[in-house]
C-alpha cells in the first residue's frame, strides 16, 4: 500500500472511531459498527441533493412566466383525471396561455402508477417532442412524469434499464433531461425534490422504481391552496407517508455504515443512510406533524394546518430524499401490488388500490418495535417529539412506545384495523415476503437485518393494528 493510501485509511479509520459529530454521537454508538468494518468497505461521505423550491399560496400562477423563462416551445403537462377538472391545473393552463407557452395535457396518470401506465407516458412525451414537462398532482403525477421526461430523453432505452437492480438493470443516468417543474398536490409524498420514482411492477406484483438524482425536478411549486381540496382520506393517508418517510430516515442506517463505498462519487446512492443534514429535516417534519397533522385531516378549511402539512411533506422528502426509507416502505411495495379488492374512500379511482400511506404506514407499529433495539434513542426522540412523554422509560421500551403513538395516530385518523382490514391472510404472507425481498436498495438501509422468517413475523404482526 502507497503511503498516501496508507495514510488515508489510517484518517479514515480515526474519523469513524473518534468523531464527534452528531451522527456518530447520537446514539449510533449502540450499534454494532466498527472503525474495522467502516476502513473496510462503508462509505465515509455523504451528498445533499434537493430541488429548488418555490413556496407561497397562490404561487403557481407564475409557472408560465419559468417556462417562458426557460425559453420552452412545447411542454407536456401531465396529471391525472381528477385533477384535471380541478383549480391546479386550470391555473397552471391560465398562467402558460398567459405567457405564450405551447403546451399539451396528458391526464391518463393512473393513480399508483404500474410499468404499463408509465409506458403510456413515455410514449405521449417521446411522441409529442416536448422540450419541458410540468407535472401537476400527487406522487402519481409526479413520479409519471420523472418517467416520462427520462425515456423520452434517451428513447433508445430499454423500460428496464433505468429501474432500481435487482429487478431491472439500474443503470447510471447519463443524458440529459429536459426541465421539469412539479406542482405536488397532495401533503405526502415530497416528490418534488427527490431523484425517486415509483411504480408497481405488475410481473412481481410489488412496486419498485427509479432512483437516481437526474430524475430531480427542476423546481417544486409548492402552493398550499392546492391542498385544500385533498379529501379527508387523501390528507390522512399521504400525512401518514410524510410520517413514515421522517421516522424511516431518521432511523435508517448511518451513512458510514452503508456498503458499499462507491468508488466513484456518481455512483453514491441517492438513499446514503442517515447523516446529520437530513436528519434535520426529518425531525423538523416531526414536530410539524405532531402539532398539524390532525388539524389538517380533519378541517379542510384550514390553510394553516394544510401549509404546515404541506411544507412537512417537502421537509420530509429532503430528508428520505438523501437518507433514505427502510422497512415500512420496503414491505408497503408487495402490499400494493398484491391488492386484491380494496376500494378506499374518497378516491375517485375505479381499480382496486391501497393508497400508498396506507400501505407504508399499516407496518409502522410491527417495523419499529423490531428495530428499537439497535437506536433506543432515536426511537424514543421520535415518540417525544410525536408527543409522548418518555421522561421515565426504558430503553428497552423504546419500540413499545413508538409503536403505541403511532397506533394513536393511526387510530384518530381512522385507520383501518391492519392488513387483515386490508383483504390480507396469514396465506398471503409469502408472497408479500417474496416481494419485500429483492428491495434491498430500501430494506438495507434498515438499522437491523432481517431474515425471512423476521418479515414474515412483521406481516403477521401488522394483520391488526389496534
Ligand atoms: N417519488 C417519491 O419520492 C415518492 C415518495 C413517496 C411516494 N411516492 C409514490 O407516490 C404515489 C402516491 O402519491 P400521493 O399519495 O401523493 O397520491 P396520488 O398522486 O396517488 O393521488 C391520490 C388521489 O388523490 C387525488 N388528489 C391529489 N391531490 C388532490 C387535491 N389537491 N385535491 C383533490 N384530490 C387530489 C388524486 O387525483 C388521486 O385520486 C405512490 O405511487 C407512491 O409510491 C413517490
Ligand atoms: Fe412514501
Amino acid at each position: 500500500m502507497g503511503g498516501r493510501n496508507r495514510a488515508y485509511q489510517l484518517l479514515k479509520t480515526i474519523s469513524s472511531a473518534t468523531c464527534q459529530c452528531p451522527a456518530h454521537s447520537s446514539g449510533w454508538s449502540e450499534m454494532k459498527h466498527s472503525s474495522t468494518k467502516a476502513a473496510k468497505s462503508t462509505d465515509y461521505a455523504f451528498e445533499m441533493a434537493c430541488s429548488t423550491v418555490r413556496y407561497g399560496p397562490g404561487v403557481t400562477k407564475e409557472i408560465g412566466m419559468d417556462l417562458q423563462s426557460m425559453g420552452a416551445k412545447n411542454v407536456m403537462v401531465v396529471t391525472d383525471k381528477t385533477l384535471s377538472q380541478l383549480p391546479p391545473v386550470k391555473l397552471v393552463a391560465e398562467s402558460l396561455s398567459g405567457h405564450n407557452v405551447n403546451f399539451t395535457v396528458f391526464d391518463n396518470v393512473r393513480v399508483e402508477p404500474t410499468d404499463t401506465s408509465f409506458k403510456e407516458a413515455i410514449d405521449f412525451a417521446k411522441n409529442g417532442r416536448f422540450d419541458a414537462y410540468i407535472a401537476v398532482g400527487g406522487g402519481s403525477v409526479i413520479d409519471t412524469c420523472k418517467a416520462a421526461n427520462l425515456y423520452a430523453s434517451d428513447p433508445e432505452a430499454d423500460f428496464l434499464d433505468y429501474v432500481n437492480a435487482p429487478i431491472g438493470k439500474g443503470k447510471p443516468v447519463f443524458v440529459k433531461l429536459s426541465p421539469l417543474i412539479a406542482v405536488p398536490t397532495t401533503a405526502g409524498t415530497g416528490s418534488e425534490t427527490t431523484g425517486v420514482a415509483i411504480f408497481d411492477y405488475e410481473p412481481l406484483k410489488a412496486k419498485t422504481g427509479i432512483a437516481n438524482r437526474a430524475l430531480r425536478p427542476t423546481l417544486g411549486i409548492i402552493d398550499p391552496l392546492h391542498t385544500l381540496l385533498m379529501p379527508e382520506k387523501v390528507a390522512a393517508y399521504s400525512g401518514f407517508d410524510v410520517l413514515c418517510h421522517a421516522l424511516e430516515s431518521y432511523t435508517a442506517i448511518p451513512y458510514y455504515d452503508r456498503s458499499p463505498c462507491p468508488e466513484n462519487p456518481a455512483a453514491r446512492p441517492a438513499y446514503q443512510g442517515s447523516n446529520p443534514i437530513s436528519d434535520v429535516w426529518s425531525i423538523h417534519a416531526l414536530g410539524v406533524l405532531a402539532k398539524y397533522f390532525k388539524r389538517s385531516v380533519y378541517n379542510p378549511d384550514d390553510l394553516e394546518a394544510r401549509s404546515k402539512m404541506h411544507l412537512a411533506s417537502t421537509f420530509a422528502g429532503v430528508g428520505f430524499g438523501n437518507a433514505g426509507v427502510h422497512l415500512c416502505h420496503g414491505m408497503s411495495y408487495p402490499i400494493a401490488g398484491n391488492v386484491k379488492n380494496f376500494h378506499p374512500v374518497d378516491y375517485e379511482v375505479k381499480h382496486a388500490i391501497i393508497p400508498h400511506g396506507l400501505s407504508v404506514v399499516m407496518t409502522a407499529p410491527a417495523v419499529f418495535q423490531f428495530t428499537s433495539g439497535m437506536n433506543p434513542e432515536r426511537h424514543l426522540e421520535a415518540a417525544e417529539i410525536l408527543g409522548k412523554d418518555v421522561t421515565n422509560v426504558k430503553r428497552e421500551d423504546a419500540g413499545l412506545v413508538l409503536a403505541d403513538v403511532l397506533r394513536e395516530y393511526m387510530h384518530t385518523m381512522k385507520v383501518d384495523n391492519g392488513l387483515g382490514a386490508l383483504g390480507y391472510t396469514a396465506d398471503d404472507i409469502p408472497d408479500l415476503v417474496k416481494g419485500t425481498l429483492p428491495q434491498h436498495r430500501v430494506t438495507k438501509l434498515a438499522p437491523r437485518e432481517q431474515s425471512e422468517e423476521d418479515l414474515a413475523l412483521l406481516f403477521e404482526n401488522s394483520m391488526k393494528v389496534y
